[in-house]
């Protein structure tokens, strides 16, 4: 069903004048007050640091209903797609807006197959980076150098092209940031293998040793991928969205994204929780007193994988990573204690007044880096694996923002709380 635009009205009283602002609706019965005449009509703005309430656009990708713990891509429950889709169909499903025929399916593979070399002049890119340079802003500033390999104009064939070559070669880019972090020769992707699979021999293999990929090992990054696929408006996407508003191209807006992404707020998170529950360990394995340090304000612990700004139930993929992480570390027969305290510590919190009042859940990060852990991926790759999962989300955010009529350039105003105009002190005067 489209956004409508219902007959309803919110009545505002601001300074006496009256004001009639229409109200959205959204095909799930979202509710958001039109207030784009406001300045316009009264002279004021609205205020609202983090946008919590501020709907930036209308978008039919992503659906979460936080306080249910609901998450769909283009209708279709995560929990379905997770068990029956592929990371490349969900991929196409986010950028077209239907789940693919088989043809158009077995099209998009071969082509993603295609494209997963890089310029061999962009190989050399990356011999600039210092050895110990974090692969998040190496990836970042690797996709943001595609735009200098690839300036076509912005026709819909070029930017089609631009889309499957992003979703191609990120896993390469990926994979030679690492390479290089441990100064071991770059591997070509190997078109023989799936794309998760293509990405672990990329890791993995060397140029003396083959990586036999694990089906299971596969499997689980396959499955990572998908649940990190889109989030609707989080601070990654709206940073893409607000780039590509400029017009800059597809290029520049995923490399700004994947900075975002980086911070330890959002897809550094993962990080986080590995080195958080590797300290509670150190510490001695008392899980009780970090609890107790994270809900101290005065303390700057926090727990890492918990709370979300929009979920205020369970976050669905912390759910299904949960049962993934006890499967996978089964089958390869593994025990971690990391995730012996990461249970323990969930177990703690989801009894605690604090965690219960606050409406603080474990979240995607909460789980995932024990994963990857299990299955080898080093901690500091584990934003980059984010990454991976996200692209086809930002993408898809970043075609419909362009060819939304309602998009603007974004440009948000401010109260300003500075100096009010007053005398210039020349140097002399000055104390
Ligand atoms: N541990 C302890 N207290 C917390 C936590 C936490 N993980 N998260 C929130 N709180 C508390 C805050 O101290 C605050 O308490 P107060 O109201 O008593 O002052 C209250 O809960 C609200 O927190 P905010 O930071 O205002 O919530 P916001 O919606 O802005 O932030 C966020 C959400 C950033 C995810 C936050 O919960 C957090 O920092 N979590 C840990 C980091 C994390 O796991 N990030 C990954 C998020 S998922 C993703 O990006 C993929």
């Amino acid at each position: 069903m489209p956004t409508t635009l219902t007959s309803d009205v919110a009545n505002l009283d601001y300074a006496g004048k009256p004001l009639s602002l229409p109200v959205i609706t959204g095909s799930e019965g979202e509710v958001g007050i039109d207030i784009s005449q406001l300045r316009a009509k009264t002279g004021a703005i609205t205020f609202d640091p983090g946008f919590g309430n501020t709907g930036a656009c209308r978008s039919a990708i992503t659906f979460i209903d936080g306080e249910k713990g609901i998450l769909r891509y283009r209708g279709y429950p995560i929990e379905e797609l997770s068990e029956k889709s592929t990371f490349l169909e969900v991929a196409w499903l986010l950028i077209k807006g239907e789940l693919p025929t088989g043809g158009q399916l077995a099209g998009f593979t071969d082509a993603v197959k295609h494209h997963t070399m890089v310029h061999q002049d962009f190989g050399r890119f990356f011999e600039g980076f210092p050895k110990d340079a974090h692969p998040m802003p190496v990836c970042a500033a690797a996709v943001g150098a595609l735009a200098t390999f690839y300036q076509d104009p912005e026709t819909p064939p070029h930017v089609e092209d631009s889309v499957t070559r992003l979703i191609a070669k990120m896993p390469t880019i990926a994979s030679y940031s690492y390479k290089h972090s441990i100064g071991q020769p770059f591997m070509y992707p190997k078109n023989s293998l799936g794309y998760a699979s293509n990405f672990l021999h990329m890791m993995f293999a060397t140029p003396c040793e083959e990586f036999e990929v694990n089906p299971v090992l596969a499997k689980a990054v396959d499955l990572l991928l998908i649940l990190h696929a889109d989030h609707e408006q989080n601070c990654s996407t709206s940073t893409v969205r607000v780039v590509g508003s400029s017009r800059a191209n597809l290029f520049a807006s995923i490399a700004a994204g994947i900075s975002a992404l980086w911070g330890s707020l959002h897809g550094g998170a993962n990080q986080q929780v590995i080195e958080m529950l590797d300290q509670i360990e150190a510490e001695g394995g008392d899980v009780q007193t970090f609890v107790n340090r994270a809900k101290d304000k005065k303390d700057n612990s926090r727990l890492m994988g918990f709370g979300h700004r929009v979920y205020k139930n369970f976050d669905p993929r912390a759910t299904i990573l949960k049962k993934a992480c006890t499967e996978v570390l089964g089958t390869l027969g593994i025990k971690s204690r990391q995730l012996e305290i990461a249970m323990k510590l969930e177990d703690i919190a989801l009894k605690d007044d604090y965690f219960i009042s606050h409406r603080l859940y474990p979240n995607v990060d909460f789980y995932s880096g024990i994963i990857y852990k299990a299955l080898g991926i080093p901690v500091n790759m584990f934003t980059v694996m984010f990454t991976l999962g996200r692209l086809p989300g930002w993408i898809a955010q970043w075609l419909e923002m362009r060819s939304d009529p309602d998009t603007r350039i974004v440009r948000p105003r401010q109260i300003y709380t500075g100096a009010t105009q007053r005398a210039y002190v020349p140097m002399s005067a000055r104390p």
